[in-house]
């Protein structure tokens, strides 16, 4: 099955309201060609969806960098599926390693948003990634595969057609530091292989696995060349228009 690539931007917890709509301008500008072959979503912060989402037009996803784990009522500070959709995203991340490791979210947790996400029609860009220790201990394959498992508690064969993972070894995040293609190629096989037992063969060969963790324009093509890597969730590259623009280039084949 030919998978549609898949470049997504997390702006995480940067910009102000002026720079982001003007970021969302930019790539807006060029981002035609490259989304009529592949698909882009980005991330902005919470308080900026709207003026993103108007600066974009349409011509790619916008999505939120988490969604709530309950569908309403007191919980202070939080962001529905609906809030989001009604913001006009389509998308949403969940289980960031910024919100696993940093905000102790758990598995059982991450479960129940992906839960809310689908349910309020949102598709869910579900990340999972090993710590240095993890992977200096030889565990990478148990960590990803336990947060993968953890995390779709619930989630049906039909509810994966909503799902897409990115594998975000959590040493390459804004380090510099990029796991090397065979690196990434072998976590995104165990991924996709356990999506394939767990679901089915078409689950497997359906889902998209994006790696996340500075890429850049420079590594980007190496990346996308592995068989099991189907696009790039990209942080500090995505705040330029311009590499991220490129990334996305790269990922869709043009010069
Ligand atoms: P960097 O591209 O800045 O390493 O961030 C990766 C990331 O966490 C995207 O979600």
């Amino acid at each position: 099955m030919d998978r549609r690539a898949l470049v997504g931007g997390n702006w995480k917890m940067h910009l102000d309201a002026a720079t982001a709509a003007a970021l969302g301008r930019d790539i807006a500008a060029s981002a035609a060609s490259v989304a009529a072959r592949i698909d882009m979503a980005i991330f902005p912060p919470y308080p900026y969806l709207g003026a993103v989402v108007e600066a974009i037009q349409g011509r790619i996803a916008v999505g939120g960098q988490d969604v709530a784990a309950e569908a309403e009522g007191a919980f202070t500070g939080q962001v529905s599926a609906s809030m989001l959709r009604d913001c006009g995203c389509t998308t949403t991340l969940v289980g960031h390693s910024e919100r696993r490791h940093g905000l102790g979210e758990t598995n059982q947790l991450l479960a129940r948003k992906v839960r809310q996400a689908i349910d309020g029609r949102l598709r869910v860009l579900l990340c999972v990634g090993e710590t240095l220790e993890d992977r200096e201990a030889g565990q990478t394959r148990e960590v990803v595969l336990g947060q993968l498992e953890g995390s779709l508690e619930g989630i049906s064969t039909d509810d994966m057609a909503m799902v897409d993972l990115a594998y975000e070894p959590i040493w390459a995040i804004g380090t510099g530091r990029t796991a090397g293609p065979a690196e990434a190629q072998e976590v995104h096989e165990v991924l996709r292989s356990a999506v394939g037992v767990r679901y089915d063969a078409r689950s497997a060969a359906r889902i998209r696995i994006v790696y996340g963790g500075s890429v850049k324009p420079s590594n980007v093509a190496d990346l996308m060349a592995c068989e099991d890597v189907d696009g790039a969730l990209v942080g500090g590259a995505s705040l330029q228009a311009g590499s991220f623009i490129e990334i996305a280039r790269a990922t869709a084949g043009l010069e």
